[in-house]
């Protein structure tokens, strides 16, 4: 297949381009080359590059810098989505979208699946869930992913923070009020080639396998990275004051992926230890 792949140097984007270049013919372009808020970019590079799928791994991810910058979080993750799809519309192009466990409350106590309600708590998770109503409106074809709390080679996120600060000697404070499913980029990228390869449309939930709590995350990054004098100590969210509210339990049920493709992804703590050796910080 022909793909563009869109925000193709930040941290999902490229995992993707790696991955999707082995059975495809790919094509990336990033905030260098066009902006998503611009109807009139979205359709000049797509009529350029002519794909048969367009994978958007662009994004306002700052969830903190989205509460007070609302109008860009809602151009670039909502509208941007907008334009891409009718930019992609009436051309028989598949459009592969990323959104987020943030769309969802926390509340629920048991896996999220696909179709239940979703209830977000910050604006970054309303401007995702908006992005996800334009692409189910105006896609004529789309392969919809949410996924949560990713690590990976190009990026800045939590795994590289704790490392950092334990090299630098600092004690952690790390919330162990929020559980989730830490997932790697790189198995991501993997599913998706399933997805594709296996021509599937709609809305799916992928990570990786497991659930904890970012203490637990903490904790094993240390222990696998084979960093021993630094002391975790866990702390509840209020402590933090962080501008947005994060979902306390938001784990994705993944049985709908597993039903299509036959897999389920690596649980959480092997694809860490993947992500430590292939980085060089395994010990
Ligand atoms: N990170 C997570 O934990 C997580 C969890 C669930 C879902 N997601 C979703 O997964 C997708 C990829 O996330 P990520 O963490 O890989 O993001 P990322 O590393 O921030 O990469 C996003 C890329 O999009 C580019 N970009 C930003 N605004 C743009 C615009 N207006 N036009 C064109 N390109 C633009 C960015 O450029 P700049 O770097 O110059 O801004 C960057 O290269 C996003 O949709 C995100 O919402 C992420």
């Amino acid at each position: 297949m022909k793909i563009l792949i869109l925000g193709h140097k930040g941290m999902l984007g490229s995992e993707l381009m790696l991955r999707l270049a082995i059975a495809h013919e790919v094509t990336g372009k990033d905030i260098d080359a066009f902006d998503i808020t611009d109807p009139a970019d979205c359709l000049r590079i797509v009529e350029e590059c002519a794909p048969e799928a367009v994978v958007n791994a662009t994004g306002y991810t700052n969830v903190d810098g989205c509460e007070a910058d609302a109008e860009r979080c809602f151009a670039v993750n909502a509208e941007g989505v907008k334009h891409l799809a009718l930019a992609c519309r009436g051309k028989g192009i598949l459009v592969v979208h990323f959104s987020t466990d943030y769309v969802f409350d926390g509340k629920k106590g048991t896996p999220y699946r696909e179709e239940d309600p979703t209830g977000p708590l910050s604006v970054y998770g309303a401007s995702k869930l908006a992005g996800e109503q334009f692409l189910q409106a105006f896609a004529e074809r789309y392969l919809l992913v949410r996924t949560a709390w990713l690590y990976g080679k190009n990026g800045h996120h939590f795994v590289e923070a704790i490392l950092k600060k334990a090299k630098e000697g600092q004690g952690l404070e790390v919330v162990d009020d929020q559980i989730g499913s830490p997932t790697y980029t790189r198995d991501l990228a993997a599913a998706l080639e399933l997805l594709i390869a296996g021509g599937h449309t709609g809305l799916f939930h992928v990570t990786n396998r497991g659930r904890c709590s970012w203490y637990e995350f903490a904790v094993k990054i240390l222990q696998y990275a084979g960093i021993g004098d630094v002391t975790v100590t866990p702390i509840k969210s209020d402590r933090l004051s962080r501008p947005a509210a994060r979902p306390a339990w938001s784990v994705l049920d993944g049985g709908k992926f597993f039903a299509a493709c036959g897999k389920t992804l690596p649980y959480w703590q092997i694809a860490l230890q993947d992500y430590l050796e292939r980085t060089g910080s395994r010990r």
